[in-house]
């Protein structure tokens, strides 16, 4: 088929160090009780002095060899990310000079915990453009960066990591783990921005020396709303794509959601009537990743043998911005 793209070498990278609900209850007003029954999280990995492109460097790698590349056959670099090591450089260039890789087009996406699948589209672009394309597309978090210990309703839900994978123009003949992006379906809508943010430190509320940052600096939520607004968005997003590929929830071998909160993905699965065993969920193990979870969860599922050939795999998030997304992967 002519614009055909597809992707391949799935991997992910989390750093080594687990905090536990039991080690949060040490540090906030917390419990495991509650932190279980309200979001399924029991650990999540996190950074020592690791940064965003130290995570990726590593999910990269593992992409490369999975999809018997080198660091050479790039030719673009995307990097989904809303915690970059720096504003500048960003954090494209800073994991290609770490690969070894010079003189290709790097760049980085922010639609917070939709980033990667943004980056999908963005490479999909690409791949019509100059079908011999190859973008190491690599959503990478240390969103712990941002967080505020002190902050009960923010602090136990979210963990860092990486996750990496090859989009091309041309097939991955032979390689075990390619899939044909068969659509992708982007949305957003900016009048909820403000139910999930990060305000300190842009132009708009600079820093300024010496001042000390304050909770502006860091995650602020208003939990339920982002709740609903996150079952209704993948809902209607996934019948969306679903409709538009003359497919319904049936078709769907294994449904991949952003892990932010098991009730959400059990509320979006309520409301689809997905069967449990069709749901990928590692939510418990890695707490919300940003725009690491669906690259994460998408090579989790691949490394349990849970994306088989022939697979029609679903993905879907939704984040900050408001944004939110769906790709189907045709295995
Ligand atoms: N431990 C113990 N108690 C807590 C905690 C905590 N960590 N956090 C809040 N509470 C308390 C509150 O203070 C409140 O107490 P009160 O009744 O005495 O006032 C009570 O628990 C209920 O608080 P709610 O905020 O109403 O709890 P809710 O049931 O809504 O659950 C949660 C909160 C888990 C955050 C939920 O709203 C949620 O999952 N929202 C979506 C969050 C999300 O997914 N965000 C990320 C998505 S976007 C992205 O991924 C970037």
């Amino acid at each position: 088929m002519k614009n055909s793209t597809y992707i391949a070498g799935f991997s992910f990278y989390v750093p080594d160090t687990i905090l536990t609900n039991q080690d949060l209850e040490k540090k906030v007003d917390t419990n495991d009780e509650w932190i279980v029954s309200r979001t399924g999280i029991r650990q999540r990995h996190i950074v020592n002095s690791q940064a965003c492109s130290d995570l990726a460097y590593e999910a990269c790698l593992k992409t490369l060899e999975r999809s018997s590349l080198m660091p050479g056959d790039i030719t673009h670099i995307i990097t989904a990310t809303f915690t970059p090591d720096a504003y500048v450089p960003n954090a494209a260039c800073i994991i290609m000079e770490k690969l070894g890789i010079r003189g290709i087009p790097a760049l980085d996406v922010n639609a917070a915990c939709t980033g990667f699948i943004y980056g999908i589209e963005l490479a999909r672009g690409l791949c019509v453009l100059w079908p011999g394309s190859k973008v190491l597309l690599v959503a990478s978090e240390v969103v712990t960066s941002r967080i505020n210990f002190k902050d009960r309703s923010t602090a136990v839900l979210f963990g860092d990591g990486a996750g990496a994978c090859v989009i091309s123009g041309e097939s991955f003949d032979h390689n075990a783990s390619a899939g044909y992006i068969r659509d992708v379906l982007l949305k957003a809508d900016g009048s909820l921005g403000g139910l999930l943010t990060v305000k300190g430190g842009g132009s708009a509320y600079p820093l300024v020396p010496g001042q000390k940052a304050d909770d502006d600096f860091f995650v602020q939520m208003e939990g339920r709303e982002v709740f609903k607004h996150a079952v209704r968005s993948m809902k209607n997003i996934s019948q969306d794509i679903l409709e538009r590929n003359n497919i319904v929830a049936e078709d769907i071998d294994l449904f991949i959601p952003h892990q932010a909160n098991i009730r959400i993905i059990e509320s979006l699965a309520k409301s689809m009537l997905i069967s449990n065993d069709k749901i990928f969920v590692n939510v418990q193990e890695y707490g919300n990743t940003s725009a690491a979870s669906v690259p994460i969860a998408l090579a989790d599922a691949w490394e349990k043998g849970r994306v088989k050939p022939g697979y029609l795999v679903l993905l879907v998030a939704f984040g900050g911005g408001f944004t939110w997304g769906a790709a189907l992967i045709q295995f």
